[in-house]
């Protein structure tokens, strides 16, 4: 198996147009026939002898005719995926037959059965694995399907549009014919065949037409689809009101899946959705569970606009669709809650999570120049980082000029496969700008991997009363690209010592500043600044950059109990808590292990003084304030990571702040607003995290205390987000009573998937060594299922990505675990396999003794057999210096 390494400057348009697919699939009982009439068109731009190129991968071939008239072997080529025919001329009509096997397809990418349901999933090369076909998404047709199976197993038959005809067919069995009038690109397609039960409600649209929205689960899960039909319909609301986007059929259906590698999957008017994405019941999803429900159906409603309607040209710009929608999603999100909640969550995650990406061996460009396997480019750098850049744009541009852009973006490309310089240069078009100064500058973002680093210094004078502040910015250098300056959008204010002061910039007087810094070095000199100010920088994290700025611990300080930004406020505490945790960890290693007293930590003097006051004015700010950064965040921070030493400094950092608001954490558990029933609101969200983070504090504080709420939470709280939060205290801080706690959630949940997932995963995640012997044994578990993608993701994910304690074990036994699963996983499912891998891309920032354990894995598996997205995820990891 040779790796093929496909790059973006070798791009070709195709050669041939298609004008139309029409499909037959017939689902018969051990395999499906799949036969595909296509009506190609030779592209005017293209050769007179142009070969017609189709893909094709697993398939076995029954038959081939060209317009009409059977083809042999001898008339084709067929290398690889690559299936070439020389003589089709101007066009003509391509038959095709081809025989499948969806039950035996456990990589769940093409047509594959779960759980007796058939559904498919095409992005990104999938559906070469149907049929033979132009499988790439500057390829657009209209579809006409028509799938046949058994009425009995099969009642419910699915696809892309509009269903135009159905009935019986022979021997028991029926058909659906499907028509979706909107050209689209082979990735979008969809069928689902199988026994569900629906619940339908309904939409229309600003202009009056009505949607038919249908949401298909299996019958025991009906109950648990409210939640995900009121988001769908707020969403479609909100992208008409924000964006001008309307829906463009007459039905809009969701169907989940309980296999599934991803997320969700925006297919044209027929979404599937993994069961955890589109399930919410009180009883059985936490808060975040809801949270993200609300977010995946919204993010995939939006796709039909951001990646349908305007697709991609080729997966190099694969951030074109992902990153715009992720900012849209977050956007509408931050509507429905609270604004900065939403906010410090997405900072903290792309903080943690994709600065580390970006800084260790699997970093990439927002727009990669190349890739082996594609399926490993739907990563945090293309989602998130891409989702920063867009909202770079919204910031620099204002919602007004970014909402003219993205008009002129929609209404320009509509029906077209686009590149990001499409997406910039209409940003600039619709605001009069300089097109080729905009799209050269900002495209410096999506080619240049790593993340900036922006120092800054200030001097005040205060004789003029003047303040003048550099700005300069670094980047890394990657093979290939030289970095050029980027465009970072800087917000910041001034902060004096009773609150946010007015200054003058360019005779602007304001509280609150927006800078471009677009130079390697820029000064701004800003009048009127009465007081020696600290700066509030980069609010709202305007830019994802790692900024340098000589704030002292009393500047900081000053920020948590003043700044106006509520997101920087957070933002100072977190920068505070990790210097302070650093420096303990430091201390540790030194041998000084003297206990800590509050007053030694700037944080817990802060937290002290406003905490108590804010739990009562805003407490979902509150509740975010006390959760110290993790060691994943942690890990990101430091050039050599000790996993057991920073857990401990956290650790005593968190009882230096948590001892002096003992009586304020007891207070809000006597509110027990856990145990009222529940709402989905921002306030009744609020309540509840800051009662979770309450008795995770007390846990620390007073264990039989906690120990005895948490129990009580867990027999008469009525809903999951009560039951969750005690099991975890429970379990992650190992009170009293805690594994009997674990039995009993185990028998009262046994038969809930997706609640048995988080049983799993608070168990694989519990942040002690002994951690491991658990998984081991969760693997052995009677409910542990290798071809559920989410329950391996609930303990081997859980285990690798977020239980630094256990897996980073000084013998290695935690990486020899991985590699032990990553074999089995990778033979049957190696989207999966290769995503699980990536936590080995840690080893860069380890001790040598660790980094030696991590090698000898790596090599140990590089020899194995093992499919093209995991040896190239492991080649690139290894590859690091
Ligand atoms: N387009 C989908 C979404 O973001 C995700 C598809 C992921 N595909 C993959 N091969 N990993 O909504
Ligand atoms: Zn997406």
């Amino acid at each position: 198996l040779t790796a093929i390494t496909i790059y973006l400057k070798d791009y070709q348009a195709p050669h041939y147009a298609l004008e139309h697919t029409d499909l037959h699939v017939e689902l018969l009982s051990d395999c499906a026939e799949v036969s595909a009439t296509l009506r190609f068109k030779r592209a005017a731009s293209a050769p007179k002898d142009a070969a017609l190129t189709l893909l094709g991968a697993d398939l076995e071939l029954l038959s081939v005719a060209w317009n009409d008239q059977p083809l042999s072997a001898d008339d084709w080529q067929w290398q690889g995926e690559t299936w070439q025919f020389n003589g089709a001329g101007e066009g003509g009509v391509l038959s095709t037959k081809v025989r499948i096997y969806p039950d035996k397809n456990l990589a769940l990418e093409g047509l594959y059965r779960s759980h007796g349901l058939y559904c498919t999933q095409c992005e990104a090369e999938g559906f070469r694995k149907i049929t033979l076909f132009p499988d790439r998404p500057d390829v657009l047709s209209t579809f006409r399907t028509t799938i046949v199976a058994d009425q009995a197993s099969c009642p419910v038959l699915l696809s892309n549009g509009n269903c135009v005809a159905s009935g019986k067919a022979e021997n028991g069995r029926h058909f659906a014919t499907w028509e979706d009038p909107h050209p689209k690109p082979s990735y979008l397609f969809a069928l689902v065949a199988g026994d569900l039960a629906v619940l339908r409600d309904s939409f229309t649209t600003a202009s009056g037409r009505e949607v038919a929205l249908e949401i298909y689960t299996a019958e025991v899960d009906q109950d648990k689809c409210d939640h995900a039909m009121r988001s769908l319909q707020t969403a479609m609301r909100w992208d008409e009101q924000r964006y001008g986007c309307e829906y463009d059929l007459d039905r809009y259906m969701i169907v989940a899946v309980s296999h599934f590698n991803m997320g969700a999957m925006e297919n044209k008017g027929l979404n599937v959705f993994n069961t955890s994405c589109v399930l919410a019941h009180p009883a059985t999803t936490t808060d975040a569970g809801f949270q993200r429900v609300e977010a995946v159906v919204a993010h995939e409603y939006f796709h039909n606009w951001s990646g349908n309607r305007v697709t991609c040209r080729d997966w190099f710009q694969l951030c074109l669709k992902e990153g715009f929608t992720v900012f849209r999603d977050q956007q509408f999100s931050a509507e429905q809650l609270s604004p900065v909640v939403q906010r410090l969550e997405d900072v903290a995650f792309l903080q943690t999570h994709q600065f580390a990406e970006d800084a260790g061996p699997l970093a990439h460009a927002v727009r990669p120049e190349s890739f082996v396997e594609i399926n490993n480019f739907y990563t945090l750098t293309i989602y998130e980082k891409g989702a920063e850049i867009a909202r770079m744009l919204h910031t620099f541009l204002g919602a007004e000029g970014f909402r003219r852009g993205s008009d002129h973006y929609f209404k320009t490309y509509d029906g077209q496969a686009a590149i990001v310089e499409d997406f910039l240069s209409s940003m600039a078009i619709a605001n009069g700008l300089a097109v080729d100064t905009f799209v050269c500058q900002w495209l410096r973002w999506y080619r240049q991997p790593g993340t900036p680093v922006v120092r800054v210094t200030s001097a005040w004078h205060a004789d003029s009363k003047t303040l003048s502040l550099t700005l300069t910015q670094s980047q890394t250098s990657h093979a290939g690209v030289t970095p050029e300056p980027l465009p970072i959008p800087v917000r910041l204010g001034f902060i004096g010592e009773t609150g946010e002061l007015t200054t003058t910039l360019a005779s602007v007087s304001a509280s609150s500043h927006q800078l471009l810094l677009e130079k390697a070095e820029q000064t701004w000199h800003f009048s009127q600044v009465e007081q020696a100010p600290v700066l509030s920088l980069f609010r709202d994290f305007s830019a994802p950059v790692r900024v340098q700025a000589a704030l002292s611990d009393e500047d900081l300080a000053r920020l948590i109990r003043l700044d106006s930004n509520s997101f920087n406020r957070w933002s100072a505490t977190y920068t505070l808590a990790t210097r302070e945790i650093l420096a303990l960890a430091e201390q540790y290693r030194r041998g000084d292990v003297r206990a800590r007293q509050p007053q030694d930590s700037a944080l817990a003097g802060a937290l002290a003084a406003m905490w108590p006051a804010l739990a009562t004015s805003d407490p979902a700010l509150a509740s975010k304030l006390l959760q110290l950064p993790n060691l994943a965040y942690l890990s990101d921070q430091v050039s050599c990571y000790d996993p057991a030493a920073l857990q401990r400094a956290r650790e005593a950092l968190l009882l230096q702040v948590l001892t002096p608001l003992e009586g304020s954490l007891q207070s809000i558990l006597a509110n027990e607003h856990m145990l009222t029933p529940y709402v989905y609101s921002a306030a009744a969200m609020a309540a509840r995290s800051l009662e979770a983070v309450a008795l995770d504090a007390l846990a620390r504080l007073q264990p039989e205390a906690a120990a005895t709420m948490a129990q009580r939470w867990l027999s008469v709280a009525p809903h999951m987000s009560a039951e969750q939060a005690a099991l975890t205290t429970l379990v992650h801080q190992q009170l009293p009573g805690a594994d009997a706690a674990v039995q009993a959630f185990y028998a009262r949940w046994q038969h809930e998937p997706l609640v048995l997932d988080q049983w799993f995963a608070t168990q694989a995640s519990a942040p002690h060594a002994s951690a491991r012997n658990t998984v081991e044994a969760l693997l052995q578990h009677d409910d542990f299922d290798a071809a559920v993608p989410n329950r391996v993701r609930a303990v081997v994910g859980q285990f690798a990505s977020n239980n630094p304690v256990a897996f980073h074990d000084m013998a290695g036994k935690g990486y020899d675990l991985l590699a032990q699963q990553l074999l089995l996983i990778d033979a049957r499912n190696p989207q999966l396999a290769s995503r699980l891998a990536g936590a080995l891309g840690i080893w860069p920032k380890l001790d040598p003794a660790r980094q030696a354990c991590v090698l000898k894995t790596l090599d140990a598996l590089l020899n194995e057999s093992l499919s093209s997205d995991t040896r190239e995820t492991l080649t690139r990891i290894r590859a690091a210096h």
